[in-house]
């Protein structure tokens, strides 16, 4: 079958053409078509996403984005107008060939979604296809199966699997004992981990979305081992402690020009979850006080890489920390990092260092880490075929900004 995919939860606006088919063991898709408009250069000046403005441009885009996406994947009106197909079948005379839309209705910014759901709506309404509401989450999760282009399936998964899912707004911990079931064992108290690089990145004079601005300034540092600090601040007085399990810990810290000290949050807490609010303080106030000695001090690069990379030092070791206790508990087979933060090239080399050998260990290809069509095409699919192809009514579909995997 055809499936048409629409994301609009934050500030990508994204349409997916894919040929689907096979039962969820085997389920296989092709990639017909894929477009996506990214809204960083509108938001860039607020330093973050404005929702009704994010708004706005979905709406503004999703139907430049339907005619390009037809077009490309060669199934515009016109010519289709002129086909069998269409003799054949009047009361579709509009649909060009799609069997079912796929909408993320949650979670993210809530008029974002309502973007997509109401031009969702609408089509598969004029189209006379059933509609079906996927969760973002979900579509992360899927996204490690997923390829930007061509064709791909659904491998066989080994059980109990974890997912790490690390956006702009998620830190989970998603345990699966079956495929397409979740059972969310620890998540965020306070910011989500790519909220915490994009604030921090904010205090750096740093453009949105941070992420990949301090990863990089980080990277820069990172090997420079043999530096010697002439400068070193601690403003939480807790040393980088190494990853408390044996062979399993990160680095320790490198030597270099500039040496700070920031905590590493929950580390020790009994149960799964994260946060991330104390560590964008810390920072707050180590560049607050840096500031005192000298006003321009982030106009130092090798300030800015400093601070970067303990902060990702800190963000990873946490994250690898707290997955490593859950699969121990759960005695996990398979682990997913996927979402926005997953691209990140400190958490995946050292993710792959430590867990490589232990479990089998995916991310999604580069293109799919941030939020896009294909991996809601996906999840929108095989949830058609869990669920029998049982779809809601149309106008009972909803955004729902909070929405939780279950
Ligand atoms: O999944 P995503 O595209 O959108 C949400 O669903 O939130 O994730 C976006 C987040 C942003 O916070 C961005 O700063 C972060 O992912 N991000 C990164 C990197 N690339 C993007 N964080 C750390 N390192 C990166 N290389
Ligand atoms: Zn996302």
């Amino acid at each position: 079958m055809k499936i048409l995919s629409i994301e609009t939860s934050c500030d990508d606006t994204a349409i997916t053409i894919m040929k689907t088919k096979g039962c969820i063991k085997n389920a296989s898709f092709k990639i017909l078509a894929h477009v996506a408009n990214s809204q960083i250069a509108i938001h860039i000046s607020y330093g973050g996403v404005f929702p009704m403005l994010a708004k706005r441009e979905h709406i503004k885009n999703l139907p430049i984005l339907l005619e390009q996406v037809l077009e490309e994947a060669n199934l515009n009106k016109k010519k289709f107008s002129k086909s069998r197909a269409f003799l054949n079948s009047q009361s579709q005379a509009l649909n060009p060939g799609i069997d079912l839309i796929a909408v993320t209705y949650g979670p993210g910014l809530e008029p974002s979604l309502w973007s997509g759901i109401v031009f969702a709506k609408e089509l598969a309404e004029k189209w006379n296809i059933p509609l079906i509401p996927v969760n973002h989450m979900e579509g992360h999760i899927v996204s490690v199966f997923g390829k930007s282009k061509g064709n791909f399936t659904i491998p066989k998964i080994e059980f109990p699997l974890l997912s790490l899912l690390v956006s702009g707004g998620h830190t989970e911990l998603v345990l699966s004992k079956n495929f397409l079931e979740y059972k969310i064992i620890g998540q965020t108290l306070d910011d989500a981990a790519g909220e915490a690089y994009d604030k921090v990145a904010r205090m750096m004079d740093l453009p949105y979305p941070g992420g990949p601005e301090i990863s990089k300034l980080a990277e820069e540092l990172r090997g420079k081992e043999n530096e010697k600090p002439i400068l070193s601040g601690s403003l939480s007085g807790v040393a980088t402690p190494a990853l408390p399990l044996g062979s399993s810990a990160c680095e320790t810290p490198i030597k270099n020009c500039f040496s700070f000290s920031l905590p590493r949050p929950m580390l020790h807490s009994k149960n799964f979850d994260f946060s991330f609010s104390g560590l964008k303080t810390a920072v707050l106030y180590l560049i607050r006080n840096l500031k005192k000695e000298n006003p321009n001090i982030l106009q130092d690069e090798k300030v800015k890489q400093a601070i970067a990379l303990e902060f990702e030092n800190a963000v990873v070791e946490t994250l690898i920390y707290k997955t490593l206790k859950a699969k121990e508990k759960y005695k996990i087979k398979t682990i997913i990092v996927a979402g926005g933060v997953s691209c990140n090239e400190h958490l995946q080399k050292e993710m792959k260092r430590i867990l490589k050998k232990e479990v089998t260990l995916l991310f999604p290809e580069k293109k799919l880490t941030g939020d896009n069509s294909i991996m809601i095409g996906m999840a929108g699919y095989l949830q058609f075929i869990k669920n029998k192809k049982k779809v809601p009514k149309i106008s009972s579909i909803k955004a729902n900004g909070n929405l939780r995997l279950k």
